[in-house]
């Protein structure tokens, strides 16, 4: 069996982080969400992966991933010219995926629990294709499943005005290469994108058996700044573990898990995990709370940050209270001298401030 991992898109909804990186390569507890994808795919015995690529940051996920043989895998990287769609991505990938059934795993979603049962359950039924799904508030913005009373599926249906039912298909999908021919069958949607969701009908159609599991964890389908820092919260409370490379000194206080990497160095500060600190950093009476993740290189100073992601070489300084924050690269962010209110700001193009 292939993996095939998407890491193309625009990712306009992350703009302006996205304008110099791929959404794909936003980090979670430091890391970023596409390695994480790699992992479960290598975990559930799938080592030879393909990536789609867009040009606009193909080079970036190629210089973070290299060939894949840190993941223990090996990694083909396949550009998809323009993001026509989820099955047009899987038309791109012919040539590499053959005929042999293939996991294909959308590059920004993650879930709790990996995907290796549903592979196995995928080869035991043999079924034709397998999907996931999870029910949520409002289904409007995902591909909606029905089931009838024994669970199987009877019709899907792309990002419906009216939702049929509460069931969201997640980005992760099992075929075998009968979705090929489907592919070839369906027309692009109103948003100008061959739909995977319109092929998965189709296959359904044709008399395919299409196999649905509920996931009972948690997803995350990380395309918005608040979706970022659910998946940073979700993975820090599940992976974050005590590990104290960097000086703390005497005067700060550690509760909870907290990671701090090397050449860091923490004074009359008081961190309060999950929290994860990266390389070279430095916190100097700062208050540091649950669910934040600190990229390397940053420095801050009488600064209070919680449930946020800052990313590498930010410097952050005299500021009380900073939560529910995303923040790029190399940013800066301080209280100004004179005692005045005013805000001066120098942002990037779809920035976003909240006072
Ligand atoms: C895509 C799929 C949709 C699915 C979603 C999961 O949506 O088309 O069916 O529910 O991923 O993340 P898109 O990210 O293209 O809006």
């Amino acid at each position: 069996m292939k993996g095939l991992i998407l890491s193309g898109g625009k990712g306009t909804r992350l703009r302006p982080l996205t304008y110099t990186t791929t959404k794909q390569l936003i980090p979670v507890a430091n890391r970023p969400i596409l390695f994480f994808v790699i992992e479960q795919v290598v975990q559930a015995g799938i080592r030879d992966i393909g990536i789609i690529i867009s040009p606009e940051t193909g080079e970036s996920v190629r210089q973070a991933v290299g060939d894949g043989s840190r993941f223990g895998a090996q990694v083909t990287y396949i550009l998809q010219e323009k993001p026509l769609g989820l099955a047009h991505a899987v038309l791109t990938a012919r040539d590499f995926l053959k005929d042999e059934p293939f996991l294909m795993f959308l590059g920004d979603n993650l879930i709790q629990d990996g995907v290796t049962g549903l592979v196995e359950a995928f080869q035991k039924e043999a079924a034709d294709a397998a999907i996931l799904l999870k029910e949520v508030p409002d289904p409007r913005a995902f591909g909606v499943a029905v089931l009838d009373g024994e669970g199987r599926v009877t019709r899907l249906i792309e990002k419906p005005k009216d939702p049929p039912s509460n069931l969201a298909l997640v980005g992760i999908y099992l075929f075998t290469p009968a979705i090929h021919r489907a592919i070839a069958n369906i027309r692009p949607s109103w948003r100008g994108e061959l739909e995977i969701t319109d092929a998965i009908q189709e296959l359904l159609q044709s008399g395919g058996r299409v196999l649905a599991r509920r996931v009972e964890g948690w997803w995350l389908d990380t395309g918005k700044k608040d979706d970022i820092l659910e998946a940073n919260r979700a993975v820090l409370d599940a992976y974050a573990r005590t590990a104290i490379e960097g000086e703390v000194d005497a005067g700060s206080h550690i509760a909870g898990r907290v990671a701090i990497g090397p050449g860091s160095k923490v004074k009359n500060t008081t961190i309060r995990g999950p929290v994860v600190i990266g390389k070279g950093v430095t916190l100097e009476d700062c208050f540091i709370g649950p669910f934040t993740a600190i990229g390397d290189g940053s420095t801050l100073t009488r600064v209070g940050l919680e449930h946020s992601v800052v990313l590498e070489g930010c410097i952050l300084s005299d500021i009380p209270r900073i939560e529910d924050s995303l923040i790029g690269r190399n940013t800066r962010v301080r209280r100004a001298a004179d005692g005045r209110q005013a805000l001066r700001l120098f942002l990037g193009d779809d920035a976003e401030v909240a006072v």
